[in-house]
């Protein structure tokens, strides 16, 4: 199932094919910080404005703060409104 991802004024669409959010922003061309891509460092932190994400493997390991989210290891559970920095 599709999803709507907002990432600052940029609208983006979520595929099927997409194993996580933080790939659906890379293939969008949107420059976001990663590292890990595990859920371990916290490079790829942003801010979760609206929408709901899951986190299929496992609450991640690296720190996050009130609504904020890895996109590295999450996925959308409804059309999600993201900031990045
Ligand atoms: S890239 Fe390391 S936590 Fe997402």
């Amino acid at each position: 199932m599709t999803k709507k991802i907002q990432v600052n004024e940029q609208e983006i669409i979520y595929l099927e094919h997409h194993n996580n959010l933080l790939e659906c922003i890379e293939q969008a061309n949107i420059e976001i910080e990663y590292h890990c891509r595990d859920g371990f460092c916290g490079a790829c932190r942003v801010r979760l404005d609206s929408g709901q994400i899951a986190y299929p493997q496992g609450e991640p390991l690296a720190f996050v703060g009130e609504g904020e989210i890895l996109p590295c290891c999450c996925i959308p559970m409804s059309d999600v409104k993201l900031t990045i920095d």
